[in-house]
């Protein structure tokens, strides 16, 4: 087995009396593009917070190619490289499409580099032509396009996306399952989605949260047939 790109042991979550994280033992290989699923307030924005040194873990570790992150602060863990879109957008909406690519690539290779980088991205992810609108002005899709290239621009080795193709048309969730496939060529990906369609298109392997706990991980055609992944999308928590 290869050393893991990222690794968490017993990590743990707890606001207040709730186990938001519940004892995370979880192995991300180099190069693999993982789904995580899990009914809401199952705890994946939590756990991919934590990874991002955006909330301090309650106890347990992380470690990103074997060096420990767990106190970690959230711009040491990007420059480290890893990079996240969050559930909530986080883009700059009254500043245009090109400017806030521009910032994001200024951040990781400088001012002479940024102007070509945003443009580039601009091309890859077909935005020219809105290049000088706010981002607040665009669709909700291509809000997502725009923080996906954000997040690219940093040269991430993973990249994690929290719910990517939330709120997007079949055809916007196609284009954003290629672009994930394409970022996936030179990073590490990790995909939290509820989308199973979109989920299928790129999965190859699917971990499922369940109460802060991973209940289950396989391939996704397992993960669809697992009994225990089934009784908890229905609502039924054993037991029973
Ligand atoms: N800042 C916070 N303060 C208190 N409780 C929180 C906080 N953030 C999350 N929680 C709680 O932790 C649990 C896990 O929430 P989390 O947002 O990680 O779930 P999720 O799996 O991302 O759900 P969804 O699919 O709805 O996005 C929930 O019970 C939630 O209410
Ligand atoms: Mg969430």
């Amino acid at each position: 087995m290869t050393a893991p790109i990222l690794e968490t042991r017993a990590l743990e979550k707890r606001f207040g009396g709730v186990r938001a994280i519940a004892g995370v033992d979880f192995r991300l290989e180099p190069g693999e593009l993982r789904c995580l699923i899990g009914p809401n307030g199952a705890g994946k924005s939590t756990f991919f917070k934590m990874v991002t040194g955006q909330i301090p873990p309650t106890s347990g570790s992380i470690l990103f190619q074997g060096t420990d992150i767990s106190r970690a602060e959230k711009h040491e863990i990007g420059r480290l490289g890893i990079g996240i879109k969050n559930q909530v957008p986080d883009v700059f909406n009254g500043v245009a499409l090109r400017e806030n690519l521009w910032l994001a690539a200024r951040f990781a290779h400088g001012a002479a580099k940024a102007g070509t980088l945003a443009d580039a991205m601009m091309e890859r992810l077909e935005l020219s032509s809105l290049a000088n609108r706010p981002v607040g002005e665009l669709s909700h899709g291509q809000r997502q396009w725009v923080e996906i290239g954000m997040v690219i621009l940093r040269d991430p080795k993973i990249v994690l996306l929290d719910e990517p193709s939330a709120g997007m048309s079949i055809d916007e969730t196609n284009r954003t399952a290629a672009l994930i496939r394409e970022v996936n060529r030179t990073a590490t990906v990790v995909v939290v989605e509820h989308d199973m369609q979109f989920i299928r298109q790129i999965a190859t392997k699917v971990t499922v949260f369940h109460q802060g706990s991973i209940l289950a991980e396989d391939s996704f055609d397992r993960i669809m047939t697992d009994q225990r992944v089934r009784d908890v999308y229905l609502g039924r928590h054993g037991g029973a």
